[in-house]
């Protein structure tokens, strides 16, 4: 147990298998998962960086993980923040740079953008950044205690803009409450999205959750910093005419 403690997670005695798939991943899960299957080879340059660098910065997350450790995962006692759907990190990095004080958690299902994160963690020597491979459902469930987050970030979670895909989307009201769950009073969850649609179900979904309030970052001091950078996706959305919903709430 100390030697798991030492490691920042106290988990299943089964090694993590980095190798998985996220399509096999998504077979093992019985509800539905808001994530798609993608290719993810990796180059040899990130191959050589994961073989390295995952082992001590990253995680990958079971339905039978346990509860993180992270004082002991980052080295030291600071708010966290989670990150879900990180894509290839372009915000995690830019983000977790601006707030050295605030350590950041970035979850994904997509490993090669895992790994590009990883190249740029270390490229930027940035320490502030740890990674876990998975489902964010399962992560929020399993690894991460009530209380303990200071912030949540979704950026551009997809929006399965299909009426029968909807039950697919990861921002529902349970998702939501679970979210809460895990943030601390004053914790804030800011998502952005770019579909009008979604962004109406979020809205909802969060100011139904009695323990959430809207937040207005021009007129409030928030806990964590609200400015992100544009990333890709942010741009193609935007050329193709999207607006771009922003919403944020606080842990009443
Ligand atoms: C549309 S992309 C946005 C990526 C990034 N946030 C950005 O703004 O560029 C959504 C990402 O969320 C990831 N994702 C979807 N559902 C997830 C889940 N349940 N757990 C972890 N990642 C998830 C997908 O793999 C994808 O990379």
């Amino acid at each position: 147990m100390h030697a798991q403690r030492e490691a920042g997670l106290v988990t299943s005695p089964k090694p993590p298998d980095i190798n998985l798939p996220a399509q096999r991943d998504a077979r093992r899960h019985s509800r539905t998962t808001s994530f798609r299957s993608r290719r993810s080879a990796l180059s040899s340059a990130q191959k050589d960086t994961w073989e390295r660098l995952w082992p001590q910065l990253g995680k990958q997350a079971e339905a039978t993980s346990k509860a993180l450790d992270t004082q002991v995962w980052f080295g030291r006692d600071a708010p966290l923040v989670l990150e879900i759907g990180c894509g290839s990190g372009a915000s995690t990095l830019a983000m977790a740079q601006s707030e050295p004080d605030v350590d950041v958690i970035a979850v994904e299902v997509y490993r090669r953008g895992l790994a590009q994160l990883l190249s740029a963690v270390e490229r930027e020597n940035v320490g502030n950044v740890r990674l876990i491979r998975g489902d964010a459902v399962d992560v929020l469930e399993h690894l991460i205690a009530p209380g303990s987050l200071t912030g949540v970030r979704v950026f551009f979670p997809d929006p399965w803009p299909k009426t029968r895909h909807h039950k697919r989307r990861l921002l529902q009201p349970a998702t939501i409450g679970l979210i809460a769950d895990r943030l601390r009073p004053g914790g804030v969850l800011h998502v952005a999205t770019d579909h009008p649609g979604y962004a109406e179900q979020i809205a909802e979904a969060g100011d139904a959750e009695p323990r959430l309030c809207r937040v207005d970052p021009d007129t409030q001091r928030l806990a964590i910093s609200v400015v992100r950078p544009t990333t890709k996706y942010e741009t193609k959305a935007r050329h193709a005419g999207s607006a771009v919903t922003e919403s944020l709430w606080e842990r009443r």
